[in-house]
């Protein structure tokens, strides 16, 4: 089982927002299966601590990458950093909001940062691996998505219509590359008991301390156990059975079938018979 996965999703795998929560959680699964790891956010004292579990119960390579992804060049900075590995999983985690701050109550840059991060960031490092992966016929994209995404809505405004972008994108993507041996998934997360949601909760008085599990929210291991026993049944994921409860309400025939439709429809209108 672990040959087979480092061999189709591995040598190295690079995890964007690994210094907590779930992005370390999947860091911590792949390690498990055999995939050195690249992990990569703003905090380097964060990325050593999960670096240092890592080796302490794996054998797998580590390395450590501090980048802001809203910086204009953070994509380039990535690529040169891992010029020499083989990369083959992408894991975009980084992507929340803990601001829940009203659209004009910020400068635009701070809706733009968002965007860089969560879309622009996503979608250049998503076509600089995919090409090798491609190439080798074979790797993997995970694609953090959120409930949020399903409508726009007050304070989220920015954030929801960057996680419908990352939900849509890793449809076609996986349309795209699936047929060419590349699993991609859109993981789409309902509420996650990360240190970003307990600091958020702190901060808006919904928590009395950051000691307290948000009430019904999902473990980040039990979400990364769920992502990767679908890791090749894409396009989207949704570990969380309210969010699956609610995207049936929302999207009463499937995101996949939805996917398929539209496929269909835009071949009939853009292509020759
Ligand atoms: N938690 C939830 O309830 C929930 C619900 C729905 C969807 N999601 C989705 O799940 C994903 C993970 O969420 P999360 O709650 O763990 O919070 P998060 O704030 O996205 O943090 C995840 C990781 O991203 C890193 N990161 C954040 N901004 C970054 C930046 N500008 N540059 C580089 N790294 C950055 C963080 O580390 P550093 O601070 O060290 O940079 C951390 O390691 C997100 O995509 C979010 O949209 C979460």
């Amino acid at each position: 089982m672990t040959v087979d996965f480092s061999d189709r999703y591995g040598p190295w795998a690079l995890v964007v927002g690994a210094s907590e929560g779930v992005g370390a959680a999947y860091a911590e699964a792949l390690a498990a299966r055999g995939l050195n790891l690249v992990l990569l956010a703003r905090r380097q004292g964060a990325l050593d601590e999960v670096a240092a579990r890592i080796r302490a119960i794996t054998d797998v390579e580590t390395r450590t990458l501090v980048v802001d992804l809203t910086a204009s060049d953070a994509a380039a900075s990535v690529m040169a950093a891992l010029a020499d590995l083989e990369v083959g999983s992408l894991v975009y985690c980084a992507g929340a909001d803990a601001d829940y701050a009203a659209f004009l109550d910020h400068p635009v840059t701070t809706a733009e940062a968002m965007i860089q991060r969560n879309c622009t960031v996503l979608v250049q490092l998503c076509h600089a691996f995919a090409g090798p992966m491609v190439a080798r016929g074979r790797g993997s994209i995970v694609i953090f998505g959120s409930g949020s995404g399903f409508a726009g809505t007050p304070r989220l405004t920015t954030y929801g219509a960057t996680k419908a972008f990352d939900m849509v994108f890793a449809e076609g993507l996986w349309a795209e590359l699936k047929p060419l041996g590349v699993d991609v998934l859109g993981l789409i997360l309902g509420e996650t008991d990360t240190p970003t949601l307990r600091r958020t909760r702190h901060r808006l008085g919904l928590a009395a301390s950051l000691e307290e599990r948000p009430p019904g929210s999902a473990r980040p291991e039990s979400v990364v156990a769920d992502a990767l026993a679908h890791l090749d049944r894409g396009p989207i994921r949704m570990p969380d059975r309210k969010v699956r409860l609610g995207s049936r309400g929302f999207f009463p025939m499937g995101r996949k079938r939805m996917a398929a439709m539209m496929a269909k429809a835009t071949r009939k209108a853009m292509e020759p018979r």
